[in-house]
């Protein structure tokens, strides 16, 4: 397993993990529309769009299992504060890939990378329904802070923010559960 920064050149691979990996974890819970919406084309334009007209402060990395993306994970930076805010914005396995590991190793990267760039406070939104990738934030130390319904493109989805007060605490915690587990 090796992870990495992705770039442009990654833009098809992550959009065909997104798409799956989304219809493997939201199918039962969001409307059937929002699949045919968030399909292939749509996004491997918002990942052809992300590498070509960066944000500023915002990442992405993919997961390789034998040479081949398996997964991938973005954060960005909100500013606008006092203090700046770190948020996970996609942490996404193939399903066949999930439950070894690599899910916390991404959430150490992504949390370093925080980090890195002198984010304290990391955040993360969660839809209501998926309680897998619920319990996972909440072992890693994750606090709840609030429920809303996020007005999307697509799908006005129930959410729930979760956060994590300091990102260096996080990406020890995912670190080291990954080297125990
Ligand atoms: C959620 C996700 C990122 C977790 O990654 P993962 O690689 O499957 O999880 P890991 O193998 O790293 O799990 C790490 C730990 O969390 C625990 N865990 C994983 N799934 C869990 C669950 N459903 N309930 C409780 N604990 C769980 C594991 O037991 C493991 O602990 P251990 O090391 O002590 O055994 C991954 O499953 C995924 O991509 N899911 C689909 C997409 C998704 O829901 N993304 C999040 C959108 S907000």
């Amino acid at each position: 397993m090796a992870i990495r920064r992705a770039t442009a050149a990654d833009a098809e691979a992550i959009a065909a993990i997104h798409v799956a990996a989304y219809d493997e974890t939201y199918r039962g819970i969001a409307p059937p529309e929002v699949f045919e919406g968030l399909n292939l084309e749509r996004r491997t334009a918002q990942w052809r769009r992300f590498f070509a007209e960066p944000q500023p402060d915002a990442a992405a990395f993919v997961i390789d299992q034998d040479g081949e993306p398996v997964g991938f994970g973005s954060n960005g930076i909100d500013r606008r504060g006092p203090s700046p805010i770190g948020w996970i914005k996609a942490v996404y396995l193939l399903k066949r890939f999930q439950g070894r590991g690599l899910g916390l190793a991404m959430m150490a990267t992504l949390a370093d990378d925080l980090a890195a760039k002198g984010v304290r406070e990391v955040r993360l939104d969660v839809a209501v329904g998926n309680d897998p990738a619920e319990a996972f934030y909440r072992r890693l130390g994750a606090g709840f802070l609030s429920a809303q319904v996020d007005p999307g493109p697509i799908w006005k989805s129930p959410t729930r923010t979760y956060g994590w007060t300091d990102a260096a605490v996080l990406a020890a915690a995912a670190g080291r559960a990954d080297r125990h587990g």
